[in-house]
């Protein structure tokens, strides 16, 4: 199964992310990964609908927007109408996983799932036929450049049985490396996401290269 590479731009220079989307994008980027965090849900606090809709004429790809915020629906149409292409939220951060999901498919935008590292794949099992991409946390929310939890690579081998051949993206994210991209991609993930792994030096084509 092919790879997608997701460069998180949490770890890009924020005083020039217009450029940075630009060049994640020219050195081979297949999803622009968009961490949205409400210092409430996680201890972080970073972008909104405004800086998601800025940043669209910088490059076609699809916006994969994570977002880490509760209450999630109300921002829904907002980070769509923004130019989200796919919306995950957290299977934590909603007490109606169903009709929060429903919601973004309603707005025309992909469906994601998120599950923090001690949240059970179990939650996935009746919403299935409503998801396209579900998101395997493989560190706590709320700050790149973290250490990779091994328990992810358990849970995402679970997601893929789950899956089967359905046409889900199952996408890891938090501390993934070169060194470990082949482990995340042997349990079943095809899609990458990775901040610092990306922009730790200036040479994002051979980064994400390198994950690949
Ligand atoms: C963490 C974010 C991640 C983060 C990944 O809450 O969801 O997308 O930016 O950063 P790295 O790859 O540095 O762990
Ligand atoms: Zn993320």
């Amino acid at each position: 199964m092919s790879v997608k590479i997701a460069p998180s731009i949490l770890s890009a220079d924020f005083a020039r992310l217009g450029e940075e989307v630009r060049a994640i994008d020219a050195a081979g980027a297949d999803y622009i990964h968009i961490d949205v965090m409400d210092g409430h849900f996680v201890p972080n606090l970073t972008i909104g609908p405004a800086v998601v809709k800025a940043l669209r004429p910088f490059t076609t790809k699809p916006f994969d927007v994570h977002l880490m915020i509760e209450p999630v629906d109300p921002y829904i149409p907002a980070f769509v109408e923004a130019g989200s292409d796919i919306v995950t939220l957290h299977a934590e951060a909603t007490r109606h996983l169903d009709r929060s999901l429903q919601l973004i498919r309603s707005l025309g935008a992909k469906a994601g799932v998120s599950l923090n590292p001690a949240t059970s794949e179990q939650v996935l099992t009746y919403v299935l036929d409503k998801i396209d991409l579900i998101l395997v946390m493989s560190v706590n929310p709320g700050f790149g450049g973290q250490s990779f939890l091994p328990s992810a690579l358990e849970k995402i081998a679970a997601i893929r049985r789950m899956v089967g051949d359905r046409p889900i993206d199952i996408e890891v994210d938090g501390g993934v490396t070169a060194a470990n991209a082949a482990d995340v991609r042997e349990a079943g993930a095809n899609v990458l996401v990775a901040g610092s792994a990306v922009f730790r030096t200036s040479d994002y084509r051979a980064n994400i290269a390198a994950l690949r």
